[in-house]
């Protein structure tokens, strides 16, 4: 009745952003990722006889009764499908900043997935651990596998055909992802509104889904033949057209800051200047500046010199999920 699991988060390649079905968590358009090394959640959850109500710890700290509540709606789906009505007691650790756009929400829905189903037996394989995290966070489908990931988006209305698949094991190819820090206060706008926004209000995002299939097609192709360069504009290009889609939503959101902005400029100058380098964004003020390993070390040591930098983590592609 009780297990212990890890799940790195993970950074879209090119982005998942709009819900065809909220209650399911059934995307808009199929996603690709890469799972990171350097940010995770461990998770533990116990089913215990003597609660009446589940409990969340996250950090050492009792969550308010709404971040409870989620986590509850989440395992009652689990609940539901094994027949049992106790309660558990969740704890975790986020090795990541929490709802600050480095994708807790998907290393912390694949943890739980993980954690729960094995405390209660369930003995699932990694396709219906990735259909089970889904219903959490939808970027949390990824975090299942290590590596390149693609969460295809599937097409049946029951979202048993939407769930997460490799593409390249993180063994496979080795690129630098530099996370790059200039804010990390929670947002104001949760991923989960900013897309419903999106899709409801803005005039964009009739050209994001109208373009998407051929930014997923350009990446596999990348990804498949190792070509950090192709790869490289097509996720800039799709990450900057996301954020693009929210600036037509009303109200407008807006992620980035004055510090977001100062990255930007100073990774295109440096390709400008003849290094590979690139850039993606989430749902957040912070940048993910894609390089080559052997660029990575004089990139970090520039980009910490930028006044509004205030940290830069190293990450390469991680591993799946881990029972600990
Ligand atoms: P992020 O950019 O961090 O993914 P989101 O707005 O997508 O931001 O999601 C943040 C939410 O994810 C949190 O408010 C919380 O509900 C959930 N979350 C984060 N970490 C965990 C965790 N370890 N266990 C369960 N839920 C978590
Ligand atoms: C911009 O998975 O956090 O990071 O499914 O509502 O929990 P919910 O949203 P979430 O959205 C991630 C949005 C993104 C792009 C991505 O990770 O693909
Ligand atoms: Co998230």
């Amino acid at each position: 009745m009780k297990a212990t699991a890890k799940a790195n988060t993970n950074i879209a390649l090119i982005k998942y952003w709009g819900k065809r079905d909220e209650n399911l968590f059934l995307p808009m358009n199929s996603s690709i990722s890469i799972t990171l090394d350097k940010f995770y959640t461990i998770t533990t959850v116990e089913f215990k006889e003597k609660l009446d109500s589940d409990i969340f710890i996250l950090n050492k700290n009792i969550e308010s009764n709404s971040e409870r509540d989620k986590v509850s709606r989440f395992l009652d789906r689990i609940r539901k499908r094994t027949g049992t009505n106790l309660h558990a007691e969740i704890i975790s650790e986020n090795k990541v900043p929490t709802a600050a756009g480095f994708a807790s929400s998907a290393s912390g829905f694949a943890a739980l997935a993980a954690a729960a189903s094995k405390s209660l037996n369930l003995d699932l394989d990694k396709k219906d651990i990735s259909i089970l995290a889904r219903q959490g966070s939808g970027s949390a489908s990824r975090s299942i596998y290590g590596g390149f990931v693609e969460w295809q988006k599937g097409i049946q209305k029951d979202g048993q055909d939407s769930f997460a698949k490799p593409l390249l094991s993180e063994k496979d190819w080795n690129i630098s992802i530099l996370s790059v820090v200039v804010a990390s206060k929670e947002k104001n706008v949760s991923s989960r509104e900013g897309m419903k926004r999106t899709i409801e209000t803005s005039p964009f995002y009739s050209g994001w889904l109208s373009t998407v299939e051929k930014d997923l097609v350009m990446v596999r192709e990348a990804i498949n033949a190792q070509d950090f360069e192709r790869l490289g504009e097509v996720v800039e290009g799709n990450a900057l057209k996301m954020h693009a889609t929210m600036l037509g939503a009303e109200p407008p959101v807006l992620y980035w800051q004055s510090g977001t902005m100062e990255v930007i400029h100073y990774i295109q100058s440096l390709r400008l200047s003849g290094i590979p380098v690139y850039l993606t964004i989430d749902a957040g003020p912070n940048v993910k500046v894609l390089c080559l390993p052997t660029d990575e070390k004089r990139i970090y040591e520039s980009l910490l010199s930028l006044p509004s930098v205030k940290e830069v983590i190293t990450c390469h592609p991680g591993e799946g999920i881990t029972y600990l």
